[in-house]
């Protein structure tokens, strides 16, 4: 509708804005297609996993500029020996390697990593057509690909993870961040890699508390998706937390398969969405990570948010007494804490709010309906999460408890 707007001594017409606007829609596609492989000894003169990445038809051997993990290398010090015969048998050029702090610390100070890899790229003319290969746990994948997606506008970048976590989610995804004034994952980008090489022979040197944080991921992706899975979980909890080989390499690959299938087939892989499915038991478990000052483990966060969570659900009848003991169990089962003193310290109420804020103004929370079934819940009951968090802090769980004595003789 038009109007007339009058100033002191004329009247002016607007402009139809609809008559002189033309719009070009533009529609890009791109299709993302990397391989995630499961071996073993990657570095061996006669596997073939990352040699068979470049085409024998490349113009040039491909140039690959490693960069590592400290805590990796320093229990696998022939590492860049082994690189190097590795190189030389299969056609590389190889440059000499950077050494990443390892663990949080490089996600949470940045700022020299970043530095001295963006001045190692210039240096040696590592361009769009070379690669990074980074090798390490989830912090470090998470920093070197930020750094991979940024310079030049992104390199290709080949991951080997080297932690049960980054096996099996962190390390095989399109996301990669480091963190920014005391906020987690706030500077990063949507970059899928190169290519994923999972060693299995690199998890027996973590920690226990690491070789067991990368299992609550596991369970929450098998809640989210897979009764048959999630049952394996509970069956095999003690095997998983002794890090059995044969339990854990299942787990690592069921779970790594899940996340795939996700990311590839969910529709929304850069996650333009509020709903964030994969991210069910996250909202307090990034809290938790912050209050804690990265003391714990991101997969013990994670543990503790799926139970906080699953209480929730069961009290707001979406998950029997039964399916509530049978996640607590294994995750106990499994070797994890369900409470810890930043959950104490935890105001649902601000949380919530926070998280709130943090999706843009509407709130989107996954919750189970179910053992592999979830739905997105935009009202949450602090003061009943409140509750919930209060059962896992006091550790007697008196509703649960009458289950386990009838269902474990426990
Ligand atoms: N990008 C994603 O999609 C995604 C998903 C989940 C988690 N993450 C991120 O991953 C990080 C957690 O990763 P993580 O659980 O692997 O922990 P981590 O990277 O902090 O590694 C834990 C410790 O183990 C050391 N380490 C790594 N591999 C080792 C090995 N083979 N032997 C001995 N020591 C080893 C590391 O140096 C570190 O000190 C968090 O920052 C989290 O936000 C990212
Ligand atoms: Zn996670």
């Amino acid at each position: 509708m038009s109007q007339i707007h009058s100033t002191k001594n004329k009247q002016v017409a607007p402009l139809s804005f609809a008559a002189v606007t033309e719009t070009v829609h533009t529609r890009i596609q791109v299709s993302f297609n990397y391989p995630v492989s499961f071996t073993r000894d990657a570095l061996n003169l006669r596997n073939m996993t990352l040699a068979n990445l470049f085409p024998r038809t490349l113009p040039s051997s491909p140039q690959i500029m490693p960069v590592i993990d400290s805590e990796v290398l320093h229990h696998h010090a022939d590492l860049p020996h082994k690189l190097q015969a590795y190189a030389e048998r299969h056609g590389f050029n190889l440059l000499s390697h950077e050494v990443v702090r390892g663990g949080e610390i490089c996600k949470q100070e940045p700022e020299a990593m970043l530095e001295a890899l963006y001045r190692r790229i210039a240096d040696e003319q590592v361009d769009r057509h070379s690669y990074l290969l980074v090798i390490g746990g989830g912090a470090v994948l998470d920093a070197v690909g930020y750094a991979a997606a940024t310079a030049h506008r992104g390199i290709r970048l080949i991951r080997m993870p080297t932690t049960t976590l980054a096996q099996n989610d962190a390390g095989i995804g399109v996301k990669n961040a480091i963190n920014h004034q005391q906020r987690k994952n706030y500077l990063g980008t949507f970059a899928p890699p190169f290519a994923v090489i999972n060693d299995f022979d690199f998890l027996d040197t973590q920690s226990e508390r690491d070789k067991r944080a990368g299992i609550a991921e596991a369970v929450k992706v098998a809640l989210l998706k897979d009764s048959d899975f999630f049952n394996y979980l509970l069956a095999h909890r003690k095997s998983l937390t002794d890090f059995h080989h044969e339990a854990a390499l299942t787990m690592i690959k069921r779970c790594a398969s899940l996340h795939l299938a996700h990311i590839a087939g969910s529709g929304d892989p850069f996650e333009m969405g509020s709903a964030r499915p994969l991210d069910f038991g996250h909202w307090s478990a990034h809290k938790l990570e912050a209050l804690s000052g990265h003391r714990l483990r991101h997969g013990e966060a994670v543990a503790i948010g799926i139970a906080l969570d699953s209480l929730y659900a069961w009290q707001t009848g979406r998950l029997s007494k039964q399916q509530c003991a049978d996640i607590l169990i294994c995750l106990e089962g499994a070797g994890f804490q369900l409470c810890c003193d930043e959950l104490e310290a935890m105001n649902m109420q601000d949380a919530l709010n926070e998280f709130r804020e943090h999706l843009g103004g509407n709130l989107c929370i996954t919750l189970l309906s179910g053992i592999g079934a979830a739905s997105e819940v935009s009202d949450i009951d602090a003061q009943l999460m409140q509750r919930c968090a209060q059962w896992l802090i006091q550790g007697h769980l008196p509703h649960i408890k009458l289950k386990l004595d009838a269902t474990y003789g426990q």
